[in-house]
């Protein structure tokens, strides 16, 4: 059997439809094989790699699929006549369509190339922002947005002389719909909300969410850098405006992500930034612009990071979302379990509906001490405000530890951190 390509489909098709089921030990053995970083000692201890939700691990595919292009066509794209710039173009492009078709985009007008998620939502702010804002016009956030969904509009609000709303989060780390929709009005000119919470795991009722902005004509971004790794996103399905994601949290490389944009708003916008390749015709007169997705994809792009990118998703399509789910829920569930035994220990973010993230305090110790001692027993979590200060600030905590599962997670590395939290916890008592 060759572990790197076509070895889950008979367990896919066996699980189809049995969610609730876990996944079989042995199928994750062989998909664990696929991840060389997985397999080494950290102080002595094998590495439990529970940081997904910071980034994930990339298989054999992805790292092959990188080489194989700097090996042997890398080269300029959309520039030169020479064979290996057309193959390096086709890759390049072709990684676009597959991009398009894994998130239901309708056409690759509407997949632009970014840095990642940050930059997609700087694109729309400054671009868009920049073209509608009026003084007094107001942009609708939430309280549980990541710093990279609050700092761009901030920039563009104040430029602009609008205003940022927040809406509120309850204490169990759920977007209170109630206060959303009491602060959208006329004056909303953009609602940008995050799909999952990267702190607490939440899945925010994003169909509810597009719903109540489009019926007032309101355009919706979704931040979904933490909601593509563990959901089937199709952005036809979900009628959103522009959705944001990065490459590396969905085992792709890093520095590499996608702006998905409704065509019709995309065509009105103005470039974000100038260049090369994102021009028609340049004259000291003035300059016209390349058409979509060029117009927003200045200078020479990370191509490799599009054709690893594009190898990733090939990747989850073939390992198969109904298998990612089973046992990300699994570990969930499990895991929730486990630190719930431990004396002390509070979870932070109990909404309804979570992905696989789970944030936690143990007794009065300070997250960055716990995640100092996870990492002697060789487990690697996060620590901290996760990029989200205003939403430690409100539930007022100074920051959580927080373990984050991907479907090469373990029972027995859930077993380790429950073990190994709760060694910190008496020590640090
Ligand atoms: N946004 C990433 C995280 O939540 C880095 O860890």
């Amino acid at each position: 059997m060759d572990t790197k390509t076509g070895h889950i489909e008979t367990e896919q098709e066996k699980s189809h439809g049995e969610i609730s089921k876990p996944i079989d030990a042995a199928v994750i053995d062989r998909i664990r094989a696929d991840f060389p970083t997985l397999h080494q000692r950290v102080h002595g201890h094998p590495l439990a790699y529970l940081d997904n939700a910071a980034t994930s691990q990339k298989p054999h595919a992805v790292l092959e699929a990188i080489e194989m292009y700097y090996r042997k066509d890398n080269s300029n794209v959309h520039r030169g006549v020479h064979t290996l710039s057309q193959r390096a173009t086709d890759a390049y492009e072709l990684a676009r369509k597959q991009i398009a078709e894994f998130i239901g985009a309708g056409s690759t007008r509407e997949i632009i190339f970014t840095r990642g998620t940050t930059e997609s939502i700087n694109l729309v702010a400054s671009s868009l922002g920049g073209m509608i804002l009026q003084p007094g016009d107001e942009i609708l956030i939430s309280a549980m947005e990541h710093h990279s969904n609050i700092v761009p509009w901030q920039l563009i609000c104040s430029k602009m002389g609008a205003v940022l709303q927040v809406a509120h989060v309850t204490e169990d780390g759920e977007l209170d719909i109630q206060d959303f929709r009491s602060k959208l009005s006329k004056k909303t000119k953009l609602v940008a909300i995050t799909h999952v919470s990267n702190s607490l795991g939440t899945i925010n009722p994003v169909e509810q969410i597009i719903a109540d902005a489009h019926a007032l004509n309101i355009p919706v971004l979704l931040d979904g850098a933490q909601a593509v790794p563990h959901l089937q996103v199709d952005v036809r399905d979900l009628g959103v405006d522009f959705y944001c994601l990065s490459s590396h949290k969905l085992f792709g490389p890093t520095g590499f992500g996608i702006l998905y944009g409704k065509e019709s708003i995309l065509d009105r916008m103005p470039p974000y930034q100038g260049g090369g390749d994102m021009i028609d015709q340049v004259d000291f007169s003035g300059t016209t612009f390349n058409e979509l997705p060029h117009k927003f994809e200045a200078g020479t792009p990370h191509i490799a990071g599009a054709i690893g990118f594009a190898a990733a998703l090939q990747y989850v399509e073939k390992v198969g979302f109904d298998v990612i789910q089973r046992q990300e829920a699994d570990l969930l569930a499990y895991a929730t379990e486990g630190l719930s035994s431990i004396s002390g220990l509070r979870i932070v973010g109990q909404a309804q509906e979570k992905a696989s993230v789970l944030s936690f305090l143990v007794g009065k110790s300070h997250p960055y001490d716990v995640g100092s001692i996870l990492d002697r027993f060789g487990i690697a979590v996060r620590t901290g405000h996760h990029c989200t200060q205003p939403l430690m600030k409100l539930l007022g905590v100074p920051g959580t530890v927080r373990a984050s599962f991907a479907f090469y997670n373990t029972r027995s590395e859930v077993d380790r951190l429950v073990e190994a939290v709760g060694q910190a916890g008496a020590m640090l008592a």
